[in-house]
């Protein structure tokens, strides 16, 4: 599988009737897309918000006054965030929880040791592009266990508290990496396959719309909504598994080894902008089972080149063949 490059985005979506569209283009931060919004008493979890877009997301929620959970795997990375949000005048409270979304041990302790209502959760922690096949220990693919199962699992595991927020909202941050690796229900594992590590991330992203198809169909009822969304390029953390030559490939990286930003890259409070969009925008209320990028919904790409969303990931049949999937092996 050759290395993916990544295309300035095109704007493909004014020919689109019918797409939500909001007054925040790509360049708006997530504080600018929350001004006005007051969240005083509402309290979010919002996973891998220890670094990079989750930081922001986190940040922005917390200053508009939500209570936030930051679900990190090591609980200590966060202290460094409070006393920033602290500073803020209005903000709410910012805690840690331990979590790991590999092992579903470690998101059943943080979900049976939940209280109260849920109003958002941002399902926004991920890895990518693994070089090697890595399992986790219930033998999963380490980027569809830590990228869709444990989020899987863990807004399971939240749902009644979600319930219980009366209007809560689900947002899941997928890639359009997506676009080209529908979720394989044959051989999810890579046990007859060989691993490919962009196929896995791609699949997994996949499968992350696929869980705000599944949960929009399902839990409507009680009055929780979710959507997916592409947070754009960013340069993170996330990048930490790419070797210098993919870098180069992909443009993020000059002959002498040294990063590059094209103009198109977001900073990290750009790429968090869509997140708190669907998280708490009043712009969002009652939207679901959409995907969104650069704070718009997106139209449906055909050859999955370019933005958009590839409809393999908006399909329901495969939304409720995987949840069945993900559920019995829990
Ligand atoms: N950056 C981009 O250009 C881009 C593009 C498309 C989509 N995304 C998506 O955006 C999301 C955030 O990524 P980012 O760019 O902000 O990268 P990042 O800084 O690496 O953030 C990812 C977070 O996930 C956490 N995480 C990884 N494995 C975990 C596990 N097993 N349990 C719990 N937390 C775990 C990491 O925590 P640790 O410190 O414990 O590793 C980290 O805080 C990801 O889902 C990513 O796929 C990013």
């Amino acid at each position: 599988m050759p290395t993916p490059s990544v295309p300035a985005p095109a704007d493909n979506r004014a020919a689109v009737p019918g797409l939500i569209t909001t007054p925040f283009d790509a360049s708006a931060t997530a504080r600018e897309v929350l001004v006005g919004v007051d969240l005083t008493g509402k309290r979010a979890l919002v996973t891998g918000g220890a670094s990079g877009i989750g930081t922001e997301t986190v940040r922005a929620l917390a200053e508009a006054g939500a209570e936030v959970t930051v679900a990190v795997r090591r609980p200590e990375t966060v202290a460094g965030l409070v006393p920033r949000v602290d500073a803020v005048r209005g903000a709410g409270r910012v805690r840690a929880a331990r979590l790991d979304l590999a092992d579903i041990d470690s998101v059943r302790a943080l979900t049976d040791s939940w209280e109260g209502p849920l109003d958002i959760l941002v399902a926004n922690a991920g890895i990518m592009a693994l070089p090697d096949l890595e399992r986790s220990g219930t033998g999963w693919e380490l980027q569809l266990a830590t990228n869709y199962l444990g989020h899987f699992a863990l807004a399971l595991g939240l749902r009644d508290a979600l319930r219980r927020a009366g209007s809560a909202r689900v947002v899941a941050v997928s890639s359009g990496a997506h676009r080209r690796h529908p979720v394989d229900l044959e051989d999810p594992q890579f046990e007859r396959t060989p691993y490919d590590r962009w196929v896995a991330y791609g699949r997994s992203k996949s499968a992350m719309v696929l869980l705000a198809v599944g949960i929009a169909e399902r839990w409507a009822p009680d009055g929780i909504t979710a959507n997916a969304l592409m947070p754009g390029w960013i340069t993170t953390r996330l990048q930490r598994h790419l070797d210098l030559e993919t870098l180069r490939a992909m443009g993020a990286a000059d002959e002498a080894g040294n990063r590059v930003e094209q103009p198109f890259y977001k900073s990290t409070e750009q790429g968090a902008a869509t997140s708190v969009l669907l998280a708490a925008s009043p712009l969002l209320e009652g939207v679901t089972g959409r995907y969104f990028e650069d704070n718009q919904e997106a139209p449906v790409t055909c050859d999955g080149t370019g933005d958009g969303v590839a409809a393999h990931a908006l399909d329901r049949g495969t939304a409720d063949r995987l949840w069945e999937y993900a559920r019995s092996r829990l």
